[in-house]
Parts: C-alpha cells; sequence; structure tokens
C-alpha cells in the first residue's frame, strides 16, 4: 500500500522512524512529509535513507510534478505521526502551507492522525475542538497514551508505541470505516475501552497429559500468544479469566488466573468460566489424546524392552465443539466462541485447506489460523496469523507481527461482531 507518513514538530518524532521501517519492512511503499519543525528533531538525511525517497517540506521543490497535489491524491492511507497540536490545529482549519497540510487537502484515502503533546496542550479546549471537528470530518484520531513525557511529567500525551500505531493503521485500512472513530492508544488499539462490561474467557498454553509421576505428553505451546490476547482484553475494559496450561509467564494485575495441567481440566475450567462470558478465545493448544492408564511409579527402564515401551492413547474431547454443541442445545455458554488451528501442510491440503476444514467442524465464530512448526509460532515473540470469520471464504492476514499487536488485532475484528 501507498502510505504517507506526515512527521510534525514533537519531540516523539524519532518514534516515528520505527514507525516508517515497520511499513517498509512489511512492503509498504511510504513517502515521509516532515514538516519544517519535525526536521528540527529528526534530519531530513534519516527519513530519505530509510524510506528510499527525496524528503521535502514545502510545494516549491519539484513542481513539475505537482507533489503538493499528487502525494495526497495517490496515497492509500495517510497517517501523521507524531501530530503537534499546530498540525492538528492547521489541518482542522484547512490550512496550507506546507507540504504536509496540503497532501492532508488532497487525500481521498483514510487519514489518521497520532498526537503527541503535554497533557496541558492535549487537555486545552483549542486542542479538543480540533481534534472533534477532525473525528467529525472522518479523520481517525489515534488517543496518545498515558506515561513519561518530555522530561520527567508523566500524564496523557504519549505517543504510543509504533507497534501500535502500525497494527492501528492496517486495521484503519482494513475496515475501511469512513465514519468518524475514536481509535485509542496505549495499549488499546483500535476502540477506546470497547471491551467494557464484557466478560472474556481465554486459554492459554499447552495442556499436559501425564504417562506417570515424572513424564508427560506435551506440545510446545509457550501461552505467549493466550497471555497477549488476555492482556489486550483487560486493556480494553474486560473482564477477563485465563486459563492458564502450564504457563510461566507473568500474569498482569486484575485477571483472573485459573491453573490447569491436562486437557479435561482445561475443559472443566473452561466450561466452569465461559458459563457467564461473553467471548471465550481458545489460544491453549490442548493434547488430543491422552494415555488410557497412568503409572502410579516411574516407568522404569528393563533390558526386557528391547521392542520399546507401548503407550495407548485415548482421544480427549474437542473443548470448542463442545462449548458450541452446548450453545446449540442448550443456549448456554459464551454467544461468541473463537478457535485457534495450528496446522501444517501436508500431502493432502495446505495450511488453509485444513484450517478451513477444522473451522466448518468446529463451528465457532472466528478462527485464528497458525502456521506451526520446529521454527514457527511456537515460544516466539512474533507471528503471522490468518483470520478466517463465520459466513466469509476472506481471511485476514495479520503479521508478521509482535503478538501483542496480533492480540490487538483479534480484538479489532472481535469488538464489532459482539452485538
Ligand atoms: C523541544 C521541543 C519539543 C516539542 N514537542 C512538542 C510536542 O511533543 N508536541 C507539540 O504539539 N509541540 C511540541 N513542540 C512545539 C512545536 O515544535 C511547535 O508548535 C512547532 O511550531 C510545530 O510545528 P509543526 O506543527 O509545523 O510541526 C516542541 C517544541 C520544542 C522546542
Amino acid at each position: 500500500m501507498r502510505v504517507v507518513l506526515g512527521v510534525s514538530g514533537g519531540i516523539a518524532a524519532y518514534k516515528a522512524c520505527s514507525l516508517l521501517r515497520l511499513f517498509t519492512e512489511h512492503g509498504h511503499d511510504v513517502t515521509v512529509v516532515p514538516t519544517a519543525a519535525a526536521l528540527q528533531f529528526v534530519g531530513a538525511p534519516t527519513w530519505s535513507a530509510l524510506s528510499g525517497k527525496p524528503v521535502s517540506t514545502e510545494v516549491w521543490t519539484s513542481v513539475h510534478e505537482v507533489p503538493h497535489v499528487r502525494i495526497g491524491q495517490s496515497a492509500d492511507l495517510v497517517v501523521v505521526a507524531p501530530a503537534t497540536a499546530d498540525l492538528l490545529a492547521k489541518a482542522a482549519h484547512g490550512l496550507a502551507d506546507d507540504l504536509l497540510t496540503n497532501t492532508l487537502l488532497t487525500a481521498r484515502c483514510p487519514v489518521a492522525f497520532a498526537p503527541a503533546m503535554h497533557t496541558e496542550m492535549w487537555e486545552h479546549p483549542a486542542t479538543q475542538a480540533n481534534v472533534a471537528t477532525l473525528r467529525e470530518r472522518g479523520a481517525h484520531v489515534i488517543d496518545p497514551a498515558v506515561g513519561r513525557l518530555t522530561g520527567k511529567d508523566i500524564g496523557a500525551g504519549r505517543l504510543p508505541e509504533p507497534e501500535q500505531l502500525y497494527a492501528a493503521c492496517l486495521a484503519i485500512v482494513d475496515s475501511g470505516r469512513a465514519a468518524p472513530v475514536h481509535e485509542a492508544g496505549g495499549g488499546a488499539v483500535g476502540g477506546a475501552r470497547d471491551l467494557e462490561g464484557r466478560r472474556v474467557v481465554v486459554s492459554a498454553g499447552g495442556t499436559r497429559e501425564p504417562l506417570d509421576p515424572v513424564r508427560y505428553l506435551g506440545n510446545r505451546s509457550s501461552g505467549k500468544q493466550g497471555v497477549a490476547v488476555a492482556r489486550a482484553a483487560a486493556d480494553r475494559g474486560a473482564k477477563v479469566t485465563l486459563v492458564a496450561a502450564n504457563v510461566s509467564l507473568a500474569v498482569p494485575d486484575g485477571i483472573d488466573v485459573v491453573h490447569v495441567e491436562t486437557t479435561l481440566e482445561l475443559q472443566r475450567a473452561v466450561e466452569e468460566a465461559a458459563a457467564d462470558a461473553d467471548v471465550v478465545v481458545m489460544a491453549a493448544a490442548p493434547a488430543d489424546f491422552r494415555p488410557v492408564s497412568v503409572s502410579e511409579s516411574k516407568i522404569k527402564k528393563s533390558s526386557d524392552r528391547e521392542a520399546g515401551l507401548r503407550v495407548e492413547l485415548v482421544e480427549n474431547p474437542d473443548i470448542v465443539r463442545g462449548l458450541v454443541a452446548a450453545r446449540e442445545a442448550r443456549g448456554t455458554g459464551a454467544p461468541f466462541i473463537v478457535s485457534f488451528a495450528a496446522e501444517t501442510g501436508d500431502a493432502n491440503g495446505s495450511v488453509m485447506d485444513h484450517a478451513r476444514a477444522k473451522f466448518l467442524r468446529k463451528g465457532s465464530d472466528l478462527q485464528v489460523v497458525n502456521e506451526v512448526g520446529a521454527d514457527l509460532t511456537f515460544g516466539k515473540d512474533d507471528t503471522t496469523v490468518h483470520l478466517l470469520r463465520r459466513g466469509s471464504d476472506e481471511a485476514t492476514t495479520v503479521g508478521p507481527a509482535s503478538k501483542d499487536v496480533v492480540a490487538d488485532a483479534l480484538w479489532d475484528a472481535i469488538s464489532p461482531l459482539l452485538d
């Protein structure tokens, strides 16, 4: 996609370098349009080297190419990060005295502003009125995060992290929203506290099926994605229960955690928590099979066992199908169910072939598809997922991105479907 990255003269201009990198590393074509003040913070050579394009602040360069009109007209997204109080005021009033403000007037694509400034400037009625005007006109204004500002002060006005801005930009383009919206920074990308009042159950980790007191059958799931999904839901205002299968990660305060070990324990805990939940997200990797019997004492090595040890397995229940069946038969449990499919391609089909078949079998409302393998997904900080929605053949791809970004993108997809 063709992105115009507008940068105005705030101290957070340095963070826009990372946002630019995120766009270019994901294959987007970026034209950086800084204001003259922005170049006081980060110089033109940096923007030019990172974007691979010439950079200009005013309308008098390369006039034969009419850049003050062409750049905005040909963009798929214009994002201004950071957006100063001054830039917001100019945009709200239609001023056009440099290349960025001209571009804002000629753009017919989604336009996003990520304001960053001291709390006093952000809260000033003039700034708030300008933000309201921009939103009324359909621009996307991403709320600044609360946190450390320039110097030692703390408050609202901090530029959200580049990964959050990147995810918010993708969500804006993906949803193609033309109506005024209120994006949020500081953790909740895509809707400020949009899960307030919702009860959410998230499962995370991988179950273990004991063979004897010291051994188990398990899988490589670390729980990182499930914990990220739980954290993102809590950040957006949900009351969250995390059913954690052998997860050793820190979980933020305020999230109720139920620890489980086996698939049967996971099933019981999820069903109990789902009774009054609005959404269940089954990010855990339950073992599909368990040993028929568990030895009470450690299974010993034996010279008689030249043929090896035979372990008989029985199939575990399918937790998602159980939740869907209970909802259909009795109307109990969560109205919205999200399944995860960790798939590998094989001779019988691609990852997506297997995932689509699984989605049909499960009957869930949304399925998150991961391609897995020794070097993919499990335990990693970054991942790529494909979201399948009920009633649609289209898959939405998110990533490669951090699991936090994927978690927010997932809630961006779920939240509008809840009512
Ligand atoms: C050190 C320093 C930091 C600044 N940081 C910000 C800021 O974070 N947000 C903001 O709105 N203005 C900030 N300003 C003020 C703007 O640079 C000033 O309003 C400028 O005119 C903005 O121009 P522009 O909107 O054309 O980029 C800062 C100024 C200085 C000197």
